[in-house]
């Protein structure tokens, strides 16, 4: 049966929101001029792979899952893995289909990517065309809304867990980016120190030192400093915000948060209170450096699908203590190099491409770990071409790959036989080479007063603008 929207999260899928995110335009000339390249083909195939470093292991196209098929005979891919999504897990073959329906979500169609095309005069980003965002909840309302004139802001996170970020957590962000320039409106990033120090065993220090060194890495993407807020938990709850809080804490009763979280008596205290935390950035008036006497603004959230149960517990909320629900837009995960077999360990670093890494170290990773569907012999591929459904090369790039055309070409030649693995492989070792590159030139130039400028607590005067 169906799990209504307010129960949840035990079944067959688990995906987490102590996942990752990020993104920004530091809008230093220098970072801006970096990251400006080809902004769209940057973000968009970086999306996918991005969203969950502990993901790696689960995820795959929406397309692809549909189907339900274990393609591949690669011994690797031969056992379906039941799905696990919720914050604190990502791992299995997951069906997005399901999900949608088990979340209670909508389907992201094209008459909303039509919608957003028109009403931002700009193409879509390659992360809306492609369907890694896939999902959302009252997308339609904030549309309607800005159509009439009525802006909205956005909110995304980051749990800052680890120093090193691979492409899957820049996907959030790049997309964030993209919406931040399309609709010219502001931006809220919460770095949940407190969060991965409750659930990482990390000590308060050195979750707020991996705060500060992820937040270069956002910043590296090139946000907008007159219309973006960083904010470290450690740092910034407090006032009204933490009245929103107890406000949240209120509405949900120790079951409600069990039904959706899955906590257990074993669970210390801290990760029951945490969700109102990862709600009330929702609200506009937890902000008021930013929006009092716009206390109506309403949010979007964009963000991995295994964050839902946070957000589908601040919509139960809202409307009881009298705020708008706020509207969301929902990534599938970027795969693991080894492809959909469940099997990946997070803390594997062949498993994933980092931003940090060489281009020797990418060309070796994909090389020898991309999961492909292409034949064994060349002889076999030109006669049989290969499986685009399960082939990680074609995954990345079609992440990745702004230029339609070209994907469109590449998919068509080596899914008939005429282009062997090995050129595949070389196209996108030269694209990730050239992202990573980018964003560590971008990241270079991110200084430690830029950090501190983002996450001032100021007013934006032209954040509209
Ligand atoms: N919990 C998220 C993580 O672990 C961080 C986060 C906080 C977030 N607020 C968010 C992610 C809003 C997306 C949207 O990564």
């Amino acid at each position: 049966g169906r799990i209504c929207p307010d129960m949840l999260i035990n079944g067959p899928i688990d995906a987490n929101p102590y996942s990752i995110r990020l993104n920004s335009d530091g809008r230093t000339d220098a970072v801006a001029a970096i990251s400006a390249q080809p902004p769209e083909s940057f973000s968009a195939s970086l999306l996918r792979s991005l969203l969950l470093r502990s993901l790696l292991q689960s995820d795959t196209f929406d397309e692809s899952c549909e189907s339900g098929e274990m393609e591949n005979e690669n011994e690797t891919n031969t056992e379906p893995v039941e799905a696990e999504v919720n914050p604190w897990e990502v791992s299995g073959k997951i069906d997005y289909d399901k999900l949608i329906d088990k979340f209670g979500c909508q389907r992201l169609d094209q008459s909303l990517i039509d919608r957003v095309h028109r009403l931002t005069s700009r193409p879509p980003h390659v992360f809306l065309r492609r369907g890694v965002f896939f999902a959302h909840r009252d997308l339609n309302e904030i549309l309607d809304a800005y159509e009439r004139g009525d802006k909205f802001y956005l909110y995304t996170g980051r749990g800052p867990s680890s120093e090193a970020l691979h492409l899957g957590h820049l996907v959030p962000f790049m997309f964030t980016k993209y919406l931040q320039d399309a609709f010219k409106v502001p931006l809220v990033i919460q770095l949940t120190d407190d969060e991965k120090c409750m659930w990482k065993n990390l000590s308060v220090e050195e979750s707020q030192r991996l705060a500060r060194e992820n937040a270069k890495d956002i910043i590296a993407c090139g946000f907008d400093i007159t219309r973006t807020f960083i904010f470290s938990d450690f740092d910034y709850v407090g006032g009204a915000f933490y009245k929103n809080m107890v406000k949240v804490s209120k509405c949900v009763t120790y079951n409600k948060v069990v039904g959706i979280f899955g906590f257990t008596g074993e669970d210390h205290i801290g990760k029951v209170s945490f969700p109102p935390v990862q709600a009330v950035p929702s609200f506009p008036s937890s902000f008021p450096h930013l929006f009092s006497g716009k206390e109506n603004l309403r949010c979007l959230i964009p963000c991995a699908i295994d964050q839902d149960p946070y957000f589908r517990m601040t919509r139960d909320v809202a409307p009881r203590i009298g705020y708008h629900k706020p509207a969301l837009i929902e990534s599938s995960f970027f795969p693991a190099l080894q492809g959909d077999t469940g099997k990946m360990s997070a803390s594997d670093p062949n498993s994933a491409i980092y931003v940090t890494d060489t281009p020797k170290e990418i060309k070796d990773k994909i090389n020898k770990y991309a999961f492909t569907g292409g034949q064994d012999t060349k002889e076999k591929q030109r006669l049989y071409g290969a499986n685009l459904e399960v082939d990680i090369p074609v995954k990345y790039l079609s992440f990745f790959l702004d230029d339609d055309d070209e994907l469109e070409y590449i998919k068509q030649e080596y899914g008939s036989g005429r282009m062997l693995t090995f050129d595949v492989k070389k196209r996108l070792i030269d694209l990730l080479t050239e992202l990573v590159e980018r964003h560590k030139r971008a990241r270079a130039t991110v200084t430690e007063e830029m950090v501190d400028a983002f996450m001032a607590a100021r007013p934006l005067p032209s954040m509209f603008s």
